[in-house]
């Protein structure tokens, strides 16, 4: 039996999606963590203590393990662990990511310097420190433009601005949400950069031996224009036109080849307009959150399956998505306050298309907007004869949903 070592950071949705794929596909899982007493029970040959930040350390404790538990694959199952895989699976002799390019992917700057040099189109950008004088900083770019931390996601801390008059304002506010997320006191640097109108989609995709296997083309039909940008609905497959998918597809693949990734899931982001296509993102995982449970391939097998399958060098069955539409919201918050109730689940579930609601955040717990949140009220599903289906049974579902709070 294949053993795979997940690594599964404290916070993530993706832990039971991963585990379950792993036992339909009945490999092995070694559970990798940052914290031993949420995995109380599991023996000990099952799971390995590993800080990810301390990629060295932890990077031996693997190899150690693996002298006696040989492993298949080191999976990163959402971004905090990419890149200990990268460097475990080097250390093992496991395909994998190159170090270099998984850490350009989790450095948005960085990112956006590849791209770049690359030849791709991508929004103009600076980097500011976040002591630096915000009104120094505002004279430095032009609007409309996008501020945003270098290395978080879900949108948190990403804010839209006007105008100059407005931008120390926002400074402040994102410069307070990176410093917040910061446990050792650090100050960092953050991007400015064009704000880039037009649609949006997102791209997951499969990377096997440099080569980019797309897997899905997501359309973002709810308009990003800011200041915030919550993400609600992905819809696939796209409405867009195939030369457009076609060139989605081409610049998403040139895109992963400017940060150097070769090997395992990507999501990337694009936005198009009269200018062309242009790359906001490329992430060296799968879709965030419990997005992922939109996409059935073949016979039914999961994206995560896929995932283990390749990163273990096993079989890969034919994986053309299923026909019909498909499609998630991701619920967002609105108001600040604790969770009393999420009202109107039943309806929300009987509206015709709709196939899951999870609520994700439990009663009792602090909701918090965008830009500071960083977690979503819950997902809903659904799966429908075409995309524009697939959107109206989300939105007349997530209609029925009332949130109560205790203000
Ligand atoms: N330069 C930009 N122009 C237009 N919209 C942007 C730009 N940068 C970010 N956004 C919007 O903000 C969202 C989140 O930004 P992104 O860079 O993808 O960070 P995150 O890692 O939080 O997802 C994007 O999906 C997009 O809608
Ligand atoms: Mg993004």
């Amino acid at each position: 039996m294949a053993r795979v070592l997940l690594l599964i950071p404290s916070r993530t949705y993706r832990t039971h999606d991963f585990m379950a794929a792993a036992s339909r596909l009945g490999v092995e899982v070694v559970v990798g963590s940052e914290h031993r007493p949420a995995l109380a029970g599991l023996m000990d040959d099952r799971s390995l203590r590993l800080d990810f930040l301390n990629v060295e350390v932890s990077t031996r404790r693997i190899i150690d393990f693996a002298q006696t538990h040989p492993l298949a694959a080191v999976v990163a199952v959402d971004d905090a662990g990419t890149l200990l895989a990268a460097t475990a699976a080097q250390a093992l002799g496991l395909p994998h990511n190159p170090v270099g390019a998984v850490e350009a992917a989790l450095d948005k700057a960085r990112m956006r310097e590849r791209f770049a040099a690359a030849g791709l189109p991508t929004p103009r950008f600076i980097t500011a420190n976040i002591d630096e004088d915000p009104h120094a900083v505002a004279r430095r770019v032009r609007y409309p433009c996008v501020v945003k931390p270098l290395d978080l996601s879900g949108s948190q801390g990403v804010v839209k601005v006007d105008h100059a008059g407005a931008f120390p304002a926002v400074f402040a506010r994102v410069a307070a949400i990176v410093a917040d997320c910061r446990h050792n006191g650090a100050r960092p640097s953050v991007l400015v950069e064009d704000f880039i109108p037009g649609e949006e989609v997102a791209v997951e995709a499969l990377l096997r031996g440099g080569v980019l296997e797309v897997l899905a083309i997501f359309d973002k039909p709810d308009p990003l224009n800011g200041p915030f940008f919550e993400e609600t609905i992905y819809v696939t497959p796209s409405r867009l036109g195939s030369e457009q998918q076609a060139a989605i597809h081409e610049t998403t693949a040139r895109a992963a080849g400017a940060l150097g990734l070769r090997d395992g899931p990507i999501h990337a982001e694009l936005r198009l307009n009269d200018v062309g296509i242009w790359m906001l993102e490329v992430a060296a995982r799968s879709i965030g959150g419990l997005c992922s449970r939109t996409l059935r391939f073949g016979s039914g097998i999961s994206l995560e399956e896929l995932i283990i399958r390749h990163a273990a060098s096993l079989p890969m069955p034919a994986h053309d998505r299923e026909r019909g539409a498909a499609g998630v919201m991701m619920l967002p918050i609105h108001e600040r306050g604790r969770l009393r109730a999420v009202e109107g689940q039943a309806a929300a579930k009987l509206v015709p298309g709709i196939d899951g609601l999870v609520i994700t955040i439990p009663p009792g717990e602090p909701l918090v907007p965008l830009p500071e949140g960083d977690r979503y009220l819950g997902f809903m599903f659904a799966r429908a004869g075409s995309p524009a289906a697939v959107e109206t049974a989300l939105r007349l579902a997530h209609a029925e949903l009332r949130v109560v709070t205790d203000g």
